[in-house]
């Protein structure tokens, strides 16, 4: 586990900022293992030291995994000059973080978004060489035919000449505009541009899934959990060694 300097795990652990944990450690409040320490650079690994300031133990989280139901209208990005955005919903909680979702949702686009701190993790989730699959539910302007269901299976050719990878397509029973999707590519725009060569167009697209973690059914629009560490296991090791 890497180090952290004294001062910035200070901060990240009392949700403080770096000012502020700097003046409780040269003011002596802040023990590392039982012992007051004065040192601000002091170098700590925060897996294994016991960290205090005023008595009360701290815990540090090396890194934050938030899964968050994105609702319409709000964009995935980390800043935007006039949207909200997905970060703008969690900001107030993590104040101290600088997190970004890995991975994009359309802003008229519902559901799942991923968002962490954790750089080399979002850029594992995202290599296209990892195939982490994403699910989507989907409503058409048009019934759901077979030659679109073969078409995704087969990989669809955008209007542009890209070839898109096979994806599965499944009918949602007694929903004849419904349908799932499951992708392995994050391509802009890549469902309904998808749909487009069928010339069907999305009315609604959520998605419910990455790999195997579901957006969970508790969640309403606009909010947001932390993953579990199993969670964040199981999405790991769905790109290890891929
Ligand atoms: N494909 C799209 O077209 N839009 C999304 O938001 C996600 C996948």
């Amino acid at each position: 586990m890497a180090t952290l300097r004294l001062d910035k795990l200070g901060a990240e652990a009392a949700g403080v900022a770096r000012t502020e944990a700097r003046k409780l450690i040269l003011k002596g409040q802040v023990q590392l293992d039982g012992e007051i320490c004065r040192a601000i650079d002091r170098k700590v690994d925060p897996t294994t030291v016991e960290l205090c300031c005023g008595g009360a133990a701290l815990s540090h989280q090396a890194n934050v995994y938030l899964m968050l139901y994105k609702p319409k209208g709000v964009v995935s990005a980390s800043r935007d000059g006039r949207d909200e955005t997905v970060v703008d919903l969690v900001q107030g909680t993590y104040p101290r973080r600088e997190l970004f979702p890995a991975g994009r949702l359309d802003k008229t686009s519902t559901g799942f978004v991923l968002l962490t701190d954790d750089g080399t993790f979002a850029h594992q989730i995202l290599a296209p060489r990892r195939h982490v699959s994403k699910e989507y539910f989907v409503e058409l302007d048009t019934p759901l035919t077979q030659q679109m269901i073969d078409g995704f299976a087969e990989g669809v050719t955008l209007a542009d000449g890209e070839k898109m990878m096979p994806a599965g397509l499944f009918a949602v029973e007694g929903e004849p505009n419904s349908a799932r999707v499951v992708l392995r590519q994050g391509v802009y725009h890549q469902i309904k541009r998808m749909f487009g060569v069928f010339d069907a167009g999305v009315n609604e697209l959520h998605r419910s899934a990455i790999g195997e973690v579901r957006l969970d059914e508790s969640l309403l629009p606009g909010q947001f959990r932390e993953l579990t560490a199993q969670e964040v296991e199981v999405l790991r090791s769905a790109t290890a060694g891929k």
